[in-house]
């Protein structure tokens, strides 16, 4: 297939740090896999970051090394996918304000997300509660910024600029991309055919869509939980050696539950070629949990080792020279993109 030949596709993350092997298994993995089989640009949404923690906008660029030094370590390839700051290419803010006018805002605030939002915002005011203030708001939505409601329009503009075919998204995002389909499909009704109407690729849900964090829960920075693709060896090892296994195997030679043991997830990730001999050892008895978890822990690290010298081999000038060569890229398609709609809108 030539390369014009091949479907474009827009991934974006927001810049709020470094990544976690959550992000990793659910998201990145899918980025470096899907770099043979398609065009790839891949936005830090630098802008959209704003919406949840604008007093922190002095985080925003130190973050996004962080994060793009991440895609860097996970194998995404900056000669043949660029990666550029929404911020660096002012055609989102354009693409944006003109798709501002064609979509209502009863219809942004029905998006789902919104009420996600309210409850995010009530966790980062320390717990307040805000049941009374969004019970007296005539709005329901007590916090939201114009932004907020705003924020799949700008999201919109992203994936429409590029004129991606095809957006891969967790579950949670399909209310935005469905709000891109709307205002693409507008677009193109009034003013004549510019956009593709683009599809959510959902990540697959497999097992480990979402790699839980070694506690059993979600990997979240806010439960210390995380295993970050920068940590030392030993961080990582002292994870795993604290991660809960199956609660009835309370002695070493006590018979054990791979199927109920985070432990076990993890070598199924990572460590593929010795589940039968696991899953036979902990099932009779043989293997203990200190035993797993070590071995675990080594392979893991094993598997990360490679990323994070990758990772290491970048100094922040290297990554901010990669991200002003992506965005020259990225800038030549949102230009020629935003001729067309001016000329479809006969407005310049
Ligand atoms: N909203 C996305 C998220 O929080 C980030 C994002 C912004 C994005 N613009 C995008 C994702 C364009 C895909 C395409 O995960």
């Amino acid at each position: 297939m030539s390369p014009q030949a091949k479907k474009r596709i827009l991934s974006g993350m927001r810049p709020t740090g470094r990544l976690h092997l959550g992000n990793f298994v659910g998201a990145l993995e899918n980025w470096v896999k899907m770099q043979n089989d398609y065009d790839n640009f891949h936005l830090v949404a630098d802008w959209h970051v704003l919406t949840t923690d604008y007093e922190h906008a002095d985080q925003i660029l130190p973050n996004t090394i962080e994060m793009v030094k991440d895609w860097l370590a996970a194998g995404i390839d900056p000669a043949h996918s660029p990666m550029f700051r929404q911020t660096q290419v002012k055609e989102h803010a354009e693409l944006h304000l003109i798709f501002s006018m064609l979509v209502t805002t009863a219809r942004l605030e029905r998006n789902p997300t919104l009420k996600e939002q309210v409850r995010d915002l009530a966790d980062k005011l320390k717990g307040r509660d805000l049941q009374e203030e969004i019970e007296a708001d005539e709005s329901g939505m007590p916090l939201i910024t114009y932004g907020h409601l705003g924020y799949p329009v700008l999201q919109a503009a992203d994936i429409l600029l590029y004129k991606g075919n095809a957006v891969p998204v967790g579950e949670d995002q399909l209310p935005h991309i469905e709000i891109t389909r709307e205002i693409a499909r507008r677009f193109n009704n009034t003013f004549g055919e510019v956009f593709p109407v683009p599809e959510g690729v959902v990540l697959k849900e497999t097992k480990f869509s979402r790699l839980p964090g070694p506690d059993g829960r979600r990997m979240s920075k806010s439960l210390g939980n995380t295993i970050y693709l920068s940590d030392t060896e030993e961080q990582t090892g002292k994870r795993i050696m604290s991660a809960v296994t199956d609660p009835q195997k309370v002695r070493k030679n006590d018979p054990g539950r791979p199927e109920v043991c985070n432990v076990f997830t993890y070598h199924q990730k990572f460590n593929p070629e010795e589940i039968p001999e696991i899953e036979r050892d902990c099932k009779s008895g043989a293997l203990g949990c200190v035993a797993c978890k070590k071995n675990c822990t080594a392979k893991l690290n094993d598997y990360l080792k490679p990323l994070r010298d990758r990772r290491a081999s970048y100094a922040d000038n290297d990554v901010l020279e990669i991200l002003v060569d992506g965005e020259n890229k990225a800038r030549e398609v949102a230009q020629e993109t935003m001729r067309k709609v001016r000329e479809a809108m006969k407005i310049g």
